[in-house]
Order: structure tokens, then C-alpha cells, then sequence
């Protein structure tokens, strides 16, 4: 590629002469005669290099310089002048110019310089290559994972994380679609801004909208002051739509707009408010499905699923568990204070032939109980099996033996009985953790959610 050069000068001939000179060495070379021409053409990448005469007609050098950067803040410029504006020049220089040349300057120095330029700029490319891969490897070293199928979505990950397009990531409960969620945000352009989550499963449908969008004072009872929307909130970084699926239908509409617009209606507002925010959105449940059940909207789940990442479950990646446990146990060492070197080869075949509906999640509180209960320098085989209670759980579903005499309340009620009890035991079994007693229940978190409400249970109490 030819490094290209802008050459900004009133004198015809002077200019002329320096941009032939230039292009002989084989640079690409534009020329302006005017400092507000040459603002004019700068974009961002366009040029390597701007070379520009101090006094000209209009706007001067020193006023160019800070408006060719906030154009292209990575262009290179090196000032030209005649010697009794040298004390301008010297500003040109803190104004962070390369180097300034006095006319009548030798060509062969210039060319000398513009070398060191480009030079320069080729290191500072590598470097940030460099960054990159380094950023690479800590990313390698958040999201646990050697098996194809986790390479892969890394590969992913660190492609996706730099472009600005909209991610949809699946998987069942507990795979890691929030930890992938914050590697997108950390990796890309916007990670010094803020990285806003949402999750539309955990807020009642009634609040979701002003959550989600804001509100004006006044909009509704209750609304006695400007509340600021998630997007609103996120602006210049990004937002994390979580449990997507769980969108009301009813809100489809307003959030499909917020997305291809890039605009929201506080809720009892007039005009739209603007953000720049990128959207990631994350679901457990199968959206196509949803799509083909008239549940949720194609036109949205074709906008939010620009790029996709697929989590798959631990039980189809089982090479990954002895990483995840080595993992596990230095946050738990970590945490508790204990020291734990590893997990013995018994205990690690009970990791391996159990299926974790909960996935990695439930690993890890599995490791963790385990650890409460070890007493020696490793795991051992009845650690983990006191961590599952009554062994490890069969990876058949265990349907508990339903009363075989006929209730002696009405059919409805010992339905609700018999689904009540099953509830508290999934909460049992998982210590109180919806997610996982939502995953051992076969339902949605959002349905145990609501089911807990109904049956006035309290996951805090297990
Ligand atoms: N590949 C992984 N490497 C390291 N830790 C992981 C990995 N996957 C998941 N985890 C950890 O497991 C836990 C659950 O992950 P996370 O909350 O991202 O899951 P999720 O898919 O969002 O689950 P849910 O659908 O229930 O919200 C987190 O503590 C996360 O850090
Ligand atoms: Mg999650």
C-alpha cells in the first residue's frame, strides 16, 4: 500500500513541485491550496501524512492542526514555514505536529523525516497488533475452554468484539452467555464506557417499558420525576438485553424501532431521544421457535441477530471440566481460605458422568459445596457425592411417586400441591439457585419465577 501524503500550501509553484518530488519516491500525493480544502478532504485512514504551510490565506496552520485531528486523530503532521514564523511553528510542534521544516528547506532532509514518519506509524501498528493479541490471550484465560466447540466461540468473540454489529448469544442456562457478553464489551472500542444490563425476565412486565425506554415526570402515577431509560443510560458503550425472549409482544414494536433507529420514546415523552449504544442480547430459549409460535416478532430477531454465538451445553463438551474445576478451585482456595490442589480421579469420573442441566454454573456450586465438605488436599469421591445429596443426580428424569389414592381435594388444588412439592425439592437440590431449579424443572427461569410468587415460596430460604 503507497503511504499517502496531503500537502497543504498556497504557492502553486512551491506546492507543485514538492508533491512531484513526492510522488517520484512513489508516494500517493494530494495537494490543497487552502488550510479549509484540506480539512475538508481528511477522513479518518485516508492519509498518512499531512504536510502544511504555516501562513495562508484564511485559516492558518495553527488553527488547521486541531481541526485535522479531531478529523483523523492518528494522521501525522509536519508544519512548513518561513523563518519569521518560527514561533508558530514551535506551537504547530505542541500542538502535537511531527517536526517543522523552515523554507527553503532541502528536500532530500524532508524525505528523511517523512521516512522516520511512516516508520514510526508502522511501529506503532504493530504495537497495537500486539495489544490485541495480548488482549487475546487474557481473554483465552477469562473464558475457560479447550474443547472445539469453545475455540470456536472464542474465535468468535474476538471477531465479533471490535466490529459494532448487534450479537445475539444463545445457549441453555448457566453455558456463560453473560461472561461472553462482557468479553464482547471489554474487547471492543467501547470498553472504557459503560456496559448496561437489562434483564427482561427478572422485571415485571409493567416496569419493563420505562426500564427499558425511560419516562417523563408525570407519564404515569407514580412517575414524580425524569427517569432515564437503560439506553439512555448505556450511551457510548453498550447494552445487554438478557433473557431476550422473555420481551413482551406487546414492547416488540418500540424496542424493534429503539434498535434501527437508534432512538427511544421516554414513556410519556414527545420527541425521541438519540444513542449510540451497541445491543447485544442474550436468550436461553430456542428464538426461532418462539418466531414460529407467533411469540416473538421475525423483523426483531432478524436485527438482533446480525452476528450470532451459540454457548453449547458442558455435557457436550466434557474435555473442558478439568480446566473448569482447576478454575473452580482456585476462585473457591480464593475464597474460603482453603487449599485445594485438585480433584481426585474418582470424583473427577462422577464430574464426567453426570449431564449439568445447570452447566457451568452448576459445576461450580457443585465444586464449591464439595469444597465445603473436603477435609483432605483434594476432592474426593464422597465430596462430591454428599455435594449431590442422594448421590448424583440420574440424568433420567426422576418423576416422584404421585399419592396413588384419589385426593380428597379438589383435582386442581392437588395438582398444585404435587407441583408445589416438586418445586421446594428442585430448591433443595440446588440450594435455593433458581436458575439451576429452573433447569432441573425444565422450565424458564421467568416461569419458576412466577410460579414461586404463586405458591408464596421463597428461593432465599433453601
Ligand atoms: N467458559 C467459562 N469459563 C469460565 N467461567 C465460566 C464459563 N462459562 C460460564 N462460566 C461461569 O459460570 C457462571 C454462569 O455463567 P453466566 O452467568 O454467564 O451464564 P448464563 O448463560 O448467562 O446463564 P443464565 O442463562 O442462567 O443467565 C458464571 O460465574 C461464569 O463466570
Ligand atoms: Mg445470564
Amino acid at each position: 500500500m503507497p503511504k499517502r501524503i496531503l500537502v497543504v500550501d498556497d504557492e502553486t509553484a512551491f506546492r507543485t513541485m514538492l508533491a512531484e518530488a513526492l510522488a517520484e519516491k512513489g508516494y500517493k500525493v494530494d495537494e490543497a491550496a487552502t488550510a479549509e480544502e484540506g480539512v475538508e478532504m481528511i477522513r479518518p485512514g485516508r492519509y498518512d501524512l499531512v504536510l502544511h504551510d504555516m501562513q495562508l490565506p484564511g485559516m492558518s496552520g495553527i488553527e488547521a492542526i486541531p481541526l485535522l485531528r479531531e478529523r483523523d486523530p492518528l494522521v501525522d503532521v509536519i508544519v512548513m514555514t518561513g523563518h519569521s514564523t518560527r514561533d508558530s511553528a514551535l506551537k504547530a510542534m505542541q500542538q502535537g505536529a511531527y517536526d517543522y521544516f523552515t523554507k527553503p528547506f532541502s528536500l532530500k532532509e524532508m524525505e528523511i523525516v517523512i521516512r522516520r514518519v511512516m516508520e514510526k506509524r508502522r511501529l506503532q501498528l504493530e504495537v497495537d497488533n500486539l495489544k490485541q493479541a495480548i488482549q487475546g490471550q487474557g481473554l483465552g484465560r477469562r473464558i475457560i475452554g479447550d474443547s472445539e466447540a469453545m475455540r470456536q466461540v472464542k474465535r468468535m468473540v474476538q471477531r465479533v468484539a471490535t466490529l459494532e454489529t448487534g450479537v445475539l448469544i444463545t445457549g441453555e442456562t448457566g453455558t456463560g452467555k453473560e461472561l461472553i457478553a462482557d468479553t464482547i464489551h471489554a474487547l471492543s472500542r467501547r470498553a472504557e464506557k459503560p456496559f448496561i444490563k437489562l434483564n427482561c425476565a427478572a422485571i415485571p412486565e409493567s416496569l419493563l417499558e420505562s426500564e427499558l425506554f425511560g419516562h417523563e415526570k408525570g407519564a404515569f402515577t407514580g412517575a414524580s420525576s425524569v427517569k432515564r431509560g437503560k439506553f439512555e443510560l448505556a450511551e457510548g458503550g453498550s447494552i445487554l438485553l438478557d433473557e431476550i425472549g422473555d420481551m413482551p409482544l406487546h414492547l416488540q414494536p418500540k424496542l424493534l424501532r429503539a434498535v434501527e433507529q437508534k432512538q427511544v420514546e421516554r414513556v410519556g415523552g414527545a420527541k425521541p431521544v438519540s444513542f449510540d449504544v451497541r445491543i447485544i442480547a442474550a436468550t436461553n430459549q430456542d428464538l426461532h421457535q418462539r418466531v414460529a409460535d407467533g411469540e416473538f416478532r421475525s423483523d426483531l430477531y432478524y436485527r438482533l441477530n446480525v452476528a450470532s454465538i451459540e454457548l453449547p451445553p458442558l455435557r457436550e463438551r466434557k474435555d473442558d471440566i478439568p480446566l473448569l474445576a482447576g478454575l473452580f478451585l482456585r476462585q473457591i482456595n480464593l475464597r474460603l481460605g482453603t487449599d485445594l490442589a485438585s480433584v481426585s480421579s474418582q470424583a473427577m469420573d462422577l464430574l464426567f458422568n453426570y449431564d449439568w442441566p445447570g452447566n457451568v454454573r452448576q459445576f461450580a456450586n457443585a465444586l464449591e459445596r464439595a469444597a465445603i465438605f473436603c477435609e483432605g488436599p483434594s476432592v474426593a469421591f464422597a465430596d462430591i457425592e454428599r455435594a449431590f445429596r442422594k448421590g448424583p443426580p440420574s440424568s433420567a428424569p426422576v418423576v416422584p411417586a404421585a399419592p396413588q389414592d384419589l385426593p380428597n381435594v379438589p383435582l386442581k388444588q392437588a395438582v398444585n400441591d404435587y407441583e408445589k412439592a416438586l418445586i421446594r425439592s428442585a430448591l433443595e437440590r440446588t440450594a435455593g439457585v433458581q436458575t439451576e431449579a429452573a433447569a432441573l424443572l425444565g422450565i424458564s427461569p421467568k416461569n419458576l419465577w412466577n410460579k414461586l410468587k404463586k405458591h408464596g415460596l421463597d428461593s432465599a430460604a433453601f
